[in-house]
């Protein structure tokens, strides 16, 4: 059984700089909730309630966020404010959430590792503080099933255009289904020429608690991190890892322009805005087909 998620929120956000100079990427908002709310729903949806925030220095605000806040909880009292009082309590009551901080960004690998206590001797799923995937079945859930029909390390992947394999970690391997890959090679972030196939890692993983002898052992790598990736390659030697194609479409909040495009498409599922903000998007589309 997974019942535990670690959400690896402390690398420094210089994609999104200068936004990200004194505050979290996780907290950046799509349209009225922060990213890493998303996330966290993901994990709940999918059954989890233990969740291990990786944070690390200038990331207070997600701590903040999954607290009670008394005072705004007894204004919105004396407001009769229902609605956000109602939720600004769910936010607090989502999960078991727990944090603890990486000293130095050391890489994704170097992150997890500092799960190890956490999650003791258990499965666990991670998910990418950055990464919101929308879907009908979370994520997460697809995961799970997957690792409860194989019982080993499984991870989502997605297609990607050729030309974006050196932003991934890439797996090759042997397809035993349509969405099911025994993997045999992993590398992060390739040149085109090197990558073993077009599947990325879409930032999602089950694994199981070998990993952290397999990170132990993984040195530095890509950026002079020590990546997960490689510590996956490493313990592929020893163990099956499946690949799992996600069903959802995956939003890196980190990158500026994907997050104008998660933006979009959320605000055009969102009751209240869908008809105003498609109008608008139509008029500025029609301005910009006349210049
Ligand atoms: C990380 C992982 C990479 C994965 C990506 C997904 O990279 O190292 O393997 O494909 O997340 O978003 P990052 O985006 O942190 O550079």
């Amino acid at each position: 059984m997974v019942k535990k998620a670690v959400i690896p929120a402390a690398g420094l956000g210089t994609r999104f700089l200068p936004a990200t100079k004194a505050q979290p990427k996780e907290m950046l908002p799509i349209i009225d909730k922060p990213t890493i709310q998303y996330v966290v729903q993901e994990a709940v949806d999918s059954g989890i309630d233990d969740i291990l925030i990786i944070s690390g220095k200038g990331k207070r605000a997600i701590e903040d966020h999954f607290d009670r806040n008394p005072e705004l909880e007894s204004k919105l009292e004396e407001k009769n404010d229902e609605i956000f009082y109602n939720e600004i309590r769910r936010i607090a009551d989502m999960a078991n959430i727990h944090f603890i901080r990486q000293k130095e960004t050391n890489g994704l690998g170097d992150a997890v590792y500092y799960a190890r206590q956490h999650v003791g001797n258990e499965p666990f799923v991670v998910l990418l503080g950055d990464t919101i995937i929308d879907s009908v079945i979370p994520v997460t859930q697809q995961l799970i099933d997957t690792y409860e029909q194989y019982q080993c390390t499984v991870i989502a992947v997605e297609e990607i255009p050729k030309d974006k394999v050196s932003r991934y970690g890439i797996a090759g391997g042997k397809k035993m289904s349509d969405k099911i890959m025994e993997i045999n090679q992993l590398v992060e972030k390739p040149k085109l020429e090197e990558a073993p196939s077009n599947l990325a890692i879409a930032g999602r993983y089950i694994l199981t608690p070998e990993i952290f002898k397999a990170i132990e052992k993984t040195s530095k790598g890509k950026n002079n991190e020590i990546q997960l990736t490689d510590a996956l390659q490493l313990l592929m030697r020893r163990e099956m890892i499946i690949a799992h194609t996600i069903e959802g479409k995956r939003y890196d909040i980190g990158n500026k322009l994907d997050y104008l495009k998660t933006t979009v498409d959320f605000a055009l599922k969102r009751k209240e805005f869908a008809e105003p903000f498609l109008s608008y998007l139509k008029d500025k589309i029609a301005q910009h087909r006349d210049t």
